[in-house]
């Protein structure tokens, strides 16, 4: 049997999931690579901390000259996240012919260009599969398994975090902030859940699987980004009286050449599979011209299946011949160029939520408003008063498809009139047609 020295940046969550998937299915990694695998450096940022994996110490270090210098390390794997100094450590690897592997999405997606022209360069290997959709094989499936297609259009639950706080929110009626402290407790957020609350972390995958999915080169900023920490148990309300679930969605869409990106919270029939999707799982619904709809599900994170993930790259790496300069291109990005619509551009239905002044003549002035927006009321409901001496009420109206800069338009409008007291939260609705 052939040996291999790897070496991880990164003892972490995912880097303890790669270390024990190698100990765990040494045998079956063996058999399917033709080699056996030694890891022989990790990079830690600290030698003492208590990791929850056996590691000898012999081979923590918190040097990285240990593992760029050591010219047996044929494969880096990167699982330190963030962009510095990962993002110098890939470049410095690459430079010494060493194949890379990460699950980092926040690098690719924001400083990728750099490393995969560097990896282009040098003919090295580079794989990342882990990062996006942790476990799901989404990222081989697009570059590999589905290259016989165009893809139409993407919908992703890309982001566990997310949506397991609004499956909480959806099954058990609680508020967004109650969750959200029960899922730190637990381990589920992050103590500083600021990326993936705010949709950023959903906005780097979409980026990712978007240039993958439609051949093009694409900006973190060409992915409109809305978080979730608007929605209210009374939009949860809302949505089930209308067959509908809340999520965030990752949507990409072609339209004659135009490219529509956007994270942003979502009603979805309840019908649809990605309705189901509960808990922390993730899912990635997919309509390739050919092959029809596809659908991706599992565990989106978490050491073991982002490990399965990690651990498939490198054995695909080992598959091939990694002591010779490989021809395969990493940069799938660059076969079109496609144009990104402004989401004023975008067109949707919309749910929005008003607190208004239940008195004669306000719902004549809304809906004058819309009207005079060529904004198409599909419609409206108003149930009870919220506080009799104040006379507000909460009024939901309901579009048919309209472009968001008339939607926005009409809300300017809106705020003027004295009877609105809020608009509350307005929710683009998704029917798949
Ligand atoms: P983590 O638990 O915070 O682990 C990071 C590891 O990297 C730690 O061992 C840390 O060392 C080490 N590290 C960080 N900065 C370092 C530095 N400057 N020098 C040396 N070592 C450094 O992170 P994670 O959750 O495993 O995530 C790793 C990557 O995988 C990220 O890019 C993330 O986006 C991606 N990812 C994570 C998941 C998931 O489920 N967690 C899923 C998909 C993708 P110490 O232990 O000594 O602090
Ligand atoms: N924070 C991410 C999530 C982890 O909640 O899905 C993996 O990217």
């Amino acid at each position: 049997m052939k040996k291999v020295k790897i070496a991880l940046l990164g003892l972490g969550n995912v880097g303890r999931g790669v270390y024990n998937i190698l100990i765990k299915n040494k045998e079956e990694i063996m058999k399917r690579s033709g080699y056996e695998i030694e890891v022989s450096k990790i990079l830690v940022r600290s030698l003492d901390k208590y990791r929850g994996v056996e590691v000898s110490n012999d081979i923590l270090t918190t040097n990285f000259d240990d593992i760029i210098n050591d010219d047996s390390i044929k494969i880096v794997v990167e699982v330190m996240g963030g962009i510095e100094p990962a993002k110098e450590y890939i470049l410095r690897a690459i430079e010494k012919n060493k194949h890379i592997v990460t699950a980092n999405k926040m690098l690719l997606a924001t400083e990728g260009k750099e490393v995969f022209e560097k990896a282009d360069e040098k003919k090295v290997m580079f794989q990342y599969e882990a990062s996006v959709a942790g476990g799901i094989p989404i990222i081989n499936s697009i570059n590999e398994n589905l290259t016989a297609n165009k893809i139409n259009e993407l919908y992703g639950i890309v982001n566990g975090t997310t949506n397991y706080i609004l499956s909480k929110m959806e099954l058990e009626g609680l508020e967004f902030d109650d969750v959200l402290e029960e899922a730190k407790e637990k381990g589920y957020a992050e103590a500083d859940p600021t990326s993936d609350i705010e949709g950023y972390d959903a906005q780097y995958k979409l980026a990712i699987l978007s240039a993958l999915s439609f051949g093009t080169k694409i900006s973190v900023d060409d992915v409109y980004r809305e978080g979730i920490t608007k929605i209210k148990p009374i939009d949860m309300k809302y949505a089930s009286d209308f067959n509908m679930s809340i999520k965030l969605l990752a949507i990409a869409k072609e339209n004659n050449g135009e490219l529509e990106l956007r994270v942003h919270p979502t009603m979805i029939p309840e019908t649809h599979p990605l309705a189901n999707v509960y808990d922390s799982f993730n899912a990635i619904f997919i309509n390739g011209n050919a092959v029809g709809d596809l659908m991706f599900y599992g565990k989106g994170a978490g050491d073991m299946p982002t490990g399965s993930a990690v651990v498939s790259d490198i054995i695909s790496i080992l598959r091939k011949n990694i002591d010779t300069k490989n021809e395969n291109p990493v940069v799938k990005d660059n076969l079109w160029n496609k144009n990104v619509k402004s989401i004023d551009d975008v067109e949707s239905r919309y749910y929005i939520r008003l607190t208004v002044q239940d008195k004669p003549g306000v719902l004549g002035q809304i809906t004058t408003i819309f009207g005079s927006n060529r904004v198409s009321l599909k419609s409206v409901i108003q149930k009870g008063r919220k506080h009799d001496d104040t006379l507000e009420v909460t009024l939901v109206l309901i579009t048919h498809k309209t472009k968001e800069a008339l939607i926005n338009d009409s809300i300017d409008k809106l705020h003027d009139l004295r009877s609105i007291k809020s608009v509350e939260n307005i929710i683009r609705i998704e029917d798949f047609s």
